[in-house]
Formats: C-alpha cells, sequence, structure tokens
C-alpha cells in the first residue's frame, strides 16, 4: 500500500525536525495517539476483506515498529545534545594558572604596638582603652588644664560640632576614665588613634600615642626613669642606649620631664614623662597624701619611624601597598 510508505516516510522527518522531548511527544501523538494518523490505518483493517487482513495487519505493524525505532533514536539524541550543552555550559578551563592568594601582612604601626605591649607586659602592665571622641573634661579639664588655660593652644585641636565634643588630642583621657574606676596599686598603658590640627612629613592630623601610668604608695622619679629606659633599651634591642630627662612642662605632671634618646652623636627627642600633678589625683578621687605616680607618653609611629629608618611619617598613611609589604 503506497498510502503507508509515504506515512512512514512522512513521520520520520517530522521527527527528524523535533527539537527537544516536548515537540517530539507532541509529533508522535499525531502518528500513533488514540486517533493518530497509524491508529487509524489499524481501526480501518477491521473493514477489509478477510483475505487482505494478515498482510496489511503486518505492514500496519512494521511501520509501528519502524515509528518506534525512529522515535527512541531521535529521544536519545535530544538526550545526548542536552547533555553536550551543560557540559560546554559548566566547562572548566583548568589550564588556566592560578591567581594565588595574596598573603597579608600587619602594617608597620601595628607591628610596633604589639611589640610596645609585649614589653609594657613584661613590666607588669595592663591594656587600657578608651573613647577617640572625647569630652572637654577628660581631654584637657581633669589633666588640670580648665578652660582659657594657656596650655590647651599647644595642642591644636578638632572640636566637634557645638564646642562639647573634641577627637581626643592624647591618650590621656583614657587614664583619667580608668583612675574614676580604679584605685592604685594601677599600672597601665593606653594606645590608640590621637588627632591634631597638623601636617607634615613628621605631623600627621591623626597620628598613634602609647601612654603610661603608674600608681602606688611609693612610686618615684626613679621608678619613672628606670622604666622607660627600660622600654626604650627593650625595644630598639640595644642594652647600652643612652636616655635622658630634661626638664620641661606638662599641666598634668610635677615635676614634668622631655625624653631623650640618644642618637647617632647626639639626642632625639621621643617622648614626655612627670610625676602626675597631684590636683589630677584630686580631680579623680584618689588620695594624693597616699598615692603618687608617674605617667609618660611617647608617638608610635614615631617609634616605629626610628625602628624601620622611615624617613617621612606620611608614608605609612598613605596605604602604598610597594611600601607597606616591605614590612612582611
Ligand atoms: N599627654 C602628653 C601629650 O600628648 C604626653 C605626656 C603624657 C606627657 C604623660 C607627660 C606625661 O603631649
Amino acid at each position: 500500500m503506497h498510502d503507508l510508505d509515504a506515512l512512514v516516510k512522512d513521520a520520520l522527518a517530522v521527527f527528524e525536525q523535533a527539537v527537544d522531548a516536548n515537540a517530539l511527544e507532541q509529533v508522535k501523538a499525531r502518528y500513533l495517539g488514540k486517533s493518530g494518523l497509524l491508529t487509524e490505518q489499524l481501526k480501518a483493517l477491521g473493514k477489509l476483506p478477510a483475505m487482505e487482513r494478515p498482510v496489511m495487519g503486518a505492514r500496519i505493524n512494521a511501520a509501528k515498529v519502524a515509528l518506534e525505532t525512529a522515535l527512541e533514536a531521535r529521544r536519545e539524541h535530544i538526550r545526548e545534545r542536552r547533555l553536550d550543552a551543560a557540559l560546554r555550559e559548566d566547562a572548566l578551563d583548568v589550564s588556566l594558572p592560578g591567581r594565588g592568594i595574596g598573603m597579608g601582612g600587619l602594617h608597620p604601626v601595628s607591628r610596633t604596638l604589639e611589640r610596645v605591649e609585649q614589653i609594657f607586659h613584661s613590666l607588669g602592665f595592663e591594656v587600657a582603652d578608651g573613647p577617640e571622641i572625647e569630652t572637654d573634661f577628660y581631654n584637657f579639664t581633669a589633666l588640670n588644664q580648665p578652660e582659657n588655660h594657656p596650655a590647651r593652644s599647644m595642642h591644636d585641636t578638632f572640636y566637634l560640632e557645638g564646642g562639647h565634643h573634641l577627637l581626643r588630642t592624647h591618650t590621656s583621657p583614657i587614664q583619667v576614665r580608668y583612675m574614676q574606676t580604679h584605685q592604685p596599686p594601677l599600672r597601665i598603658i593606653a594606645p590608640g588613634r590621637v588627632y591634631r590640627v597638623d601636617s607634615d612629613a613628621t605631623h600627621s592630623p591623626m597620628f598613634h600615642q602609647v601612654e603610661g601610668l603608674w600608681i602606688d604608695e611609693r612610686i618615684s622619679f626613679a621608678d619613672l626613669k628606670g622604666t622607660v629606659t627600660e622600654f626604650f633599651r627593650l625595644f630598639f634591642e640595644r642594652g647600652d642606649l643612652q636616655v635622658r630627662f630634661r626638664p620641661s612642662f606638662f599641666p598634668f605632671t610635677e615635676p614634668s620631664a622631655e625624653i631623650d634618646m640618644s642618637f647617632g652623636d647626639g639626642w632625639l627627642e621621643v617622648g614626655g614623662c612627670g610625676m602626675v600633678h597631684p590636683q589630677v589625683l584630686k580631680n579623680v578621687n584618689i588620695d594624693s597624701q597616699r598615692c603618687q605616680g608617674f605617667a609618660f607618653g611617647m608617638g608610635l609611629d614615631r617609634l616605629t619611624m626610628l625602628r624601620y629608618g622611615v624617613n617621612d611619617l606620611r608614608l605609612f598613611f598613605e596605604n602604598d601597598l610597594r611600601f607597606l609589604r616591605q614590612f612582611r
């Protein structure tokens, strides 16, 4: 029967054009569904004369097998294409060189801070902390610098709007807060960021300080000299380092001194210090008849410059990796 051959040929061509599983199932129904073209032929079989039925039946069955075989082949083809596409999409080019994981490192000033903390720990000091935005009271008044005190002008201060708050100009307010909440004996260092209106090769509007405080019943200027000298010798790893105490003035210490250390043929100023002024102790309710002690302060950035031979302070805050990498 010519009809049947044409039907198979058409079906095979249509199956080939189905691009996905859905489309294929739809065209399958057109031939093999309940009222599909081939199914109709089977139904018509009963109307044929009995003689012709076996031959015709066999031919229809052969056609059905041909369609089913073609369908299965097409299904398989579509599956494989889908898999190929998925694999291509997830492809990982293992021949690309790796990007590597960059090793980070501590900032040189952080290294100095760690070293300073370690040394003072070994001398029995605890580390205290406090806010960078301070009140006038903690930064100045409690430290024996009342309003209009001329020494205030030594600190070019960043005031916040309203004028009652400011960026701390030194870490001494940490010590005031600590003395308000602790009774002697006390032995702390107070490291942190401080701010002053100042900017050149050796001054930055933000820099780092570490201050120290030791209060007890029998603490003398000799303890101050011994502690500070020992610190500088340990920090610079030089047992013969000379430290000199040059008379000076701070409102919160009496007597007061600048700390100089030997450097080449001369001296270099590296900090300030003194015996805590009795008025400061009174301001925080410590009995100044029974207790006394010393305080000192120095610049962490300065210490870092000296230790590593850096000549411009601003390098520390520009975040140029070519500079920072040298300290890893
Ligand atoms: N607070 C002083 C400053 O920043 C430093 C200092 C601390 C001086 C303790 C003496 C005693 O200038």
